[in-house]
């Protein structure tokens, strides 16, 4: 598992039978891509798509992509194939391996033993490869944090908010908006803060679903944001117009980003010998101690994981 942190503001969804999309996916602008052989996959065509898969990870150009692989879920036929011909065939090119409808702790251990066999068989370094936890299901979000602390190739917990509105019939075909006869509020309100805790509780990233009417770019946004105020580190995207709204939507404004760079520096001067060995101090009107510190980790991380420059920089004090 990478121990740096990885940008993940959007995520893209890319069937693994259509190798059109396949070859298209390298050119966007999406931080992460997951190449998928589970529910945008037919039956009869997932043999095939592993092969797409194997084939464009190894001779394509992913960038600085985070390239994930979503097999089948454990109630399948097709789960153990498709971990090991993907794993067997493309394991040095690939990042991690999102398990979908995660429902036990012991359901990502089965997967992380059967990973470590395949990466000792092949000489790969052992614990690389990372998993991805798709939580999609009433029992899965019950036993979140088992799930999220199983193995540490966990890398984040992921909103499915297709299959868990079926998960708990709840009243509504349109994934992403809120259910008929439930105007106010966020009826997804508590399984994202559920997700959310457990992610912040043991230091893995957030990540919210897909949002299925393609062409409203404002929907995704007005849904991406919900989960972007509470804290989450990015969404699924399943359309070009939907990757730059994410990118957007998930990184720090410019200004915070600033700020917060700006903290650290003055907090780690004026608490150093030179600075005067200060607890708390002003940086311009604003008083920052230890807790503005550790704020502005969060914001600076988001920040830097997204490439972004500083533009106001804070200057140190003449001696
Ligand atoms: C994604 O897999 C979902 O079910 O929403
Ligand atoms: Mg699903």
């Amino acid at each position: 598992m990478s121990d740096v942190l990885r940008s993940r503001r959007s995520c893209m969804a890319v069937p693994g039978s259509n190798t059109r999309f396949l070859e298209k996916a390298q050119g966007l602008a999406a931080d992460q891509v997951f190449l998928d052989i589970e529910d945008s996959v037919a039956p009869i065509a997932k043999p095939e798509a592993r092969k797409n898969i194997v084939e464009v990870l190894n001779t394509g150009d992913w960038g600085n992509k985070v390239r994930t692989v979503r097999v089948n879920d454990w109630t399948t036929q097709w789960t153990y194939r498709d971990v090991i011909e993907v794993v067997e065939g493309a394991g040095a090119n690939l990042d991690c391996i999102m398990l979908p409808k995660v429902q036990t702790a012991a359901q990502i251990i089965a997967l992380d033993t059967l990973l470590t066999q395949i990466e000792t068989t092949m000489g790969y370094e052992v614990g690389r490869i990372g998993i991805e936890a798709q939580i999609e299901n009433a029992i899965g979000l019950i036993n979140v944090d088992e799930i999220a602390t199983a193995s540490p190739r966990v890398e984040t917990i992921i909103f499915g908010p297709a299959d868990f509105m079926a998960s708990i019939n709840m009243k509504s075909l349109v994934v992403g908006e809120q259910p008929p006869g439930y105007e106010e509020g966020d009826a997804y309100h508590y399984i994202l803060m559920r997700i959310l805790m457990a992610a912040r509780a043991y230091d893995k990233q957030a990540i919210d679903g897909p949002y299925l009417q393609v062409r409203d770019t404002d929907g995704f946004v007005k849904v991406a944001r919900r989960s972007a105020a509470l804290g989450f580190d990015g969404k699924w995207t399943l359309h070009p117009d939907q990757v730059e709204a994410a990118n957007e939507v998930y990184s720090p404004l410019q200004s915070d980003y600033d700020h917060a760079e700006n903290i650290l520096d003055a907090y780690d001067y004026f608490t150093s010998a030179e600075g005067g060995a200060k607890g708390a101090v002003m940086l311009g009107d604003e008083m920052i101690d230890e807790a503005s510190r550790k704020m502005a980790i969060v914001v600076s991380a988001k920040g830097r994981a997204a490439g972004m420059q500083r533009i106001d920089v804070w200057a140190k004090p003449e001696a």
